[in-house]
């Protein structure tokens, strides 16, 4: 009797446990998916740092063509997304970016204004100069990237 009792107790205690850890299973279950989708937008470029990256490939060809001996009279990014792109968390328009962004702008445009009696490669290499004098101020991490782009 007291052998079955004791059998009992460890068959409704082993029940109980396992009824707690399933539980738990599941509990751990549920919270995955919310974990996975955090990681995952911490991955997620933002739209600026999106459009920082089109300004490079755009610049890249741009050096391309002018090197070649091209007159490059094509911008087909819409420069105004630089008030408006949503910027990596922590980062914002500072009164420093501010400053640099409409000297910015204008130079990019000067690139393709076919009609400017300054010289071509200087226009250009002015455009990437502004890109620098942002990013020493604002983003330091691509600026070796960026000096790539200067026409000696
Ligand atoms: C007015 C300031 C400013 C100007 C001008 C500017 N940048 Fe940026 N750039 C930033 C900031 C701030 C970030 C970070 C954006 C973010 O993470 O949301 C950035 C990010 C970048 C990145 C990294 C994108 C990534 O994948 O994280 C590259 C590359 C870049 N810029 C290239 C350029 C080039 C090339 C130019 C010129 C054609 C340029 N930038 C002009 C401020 C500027």
């Amino acid at each position: 009797m007291e052998f079955y009792l004791n059998n009992k107790f460890l068959i409704i205690a082993t029940f109980s446990f396992l009824l707690l850890t399933s539980c738990k299973n599941e509990e751990k279950v549920v919270e995955e998916p919310t974990k996975k989708k955090v990681s995952y937008e911490m991955y997620q470029p933002s739209e600026m740092a999106g459009f920082m990256n089109a300004m490079y490939a755009y610049n890249q060809q741009l050096k391309t063509q002018i090197m070649a001996g091209e007159t490059p009279s094509q911008l087909p990014l819409d420069l105004l997304k630089l008030h408006s792109a949503e910027m990596t968390k922590g980062k914002s328009r500072t009164e420093n970016w501010q400053s640099f962004v409409t000297v910015f702008i204008a130079s990019q445009k000067a690139v393709v204004d076919t009609l400017s009696h300054i010289e071509l490669k200087n226009r250009y290499n002015t455009a990437i100069n502004n890109c620098l004098s942002c990013h020493k101020k604002e983003c330091t991490g691509p600026i070796s990237k960026i000096k790539k782009l200067l026409i000696q």
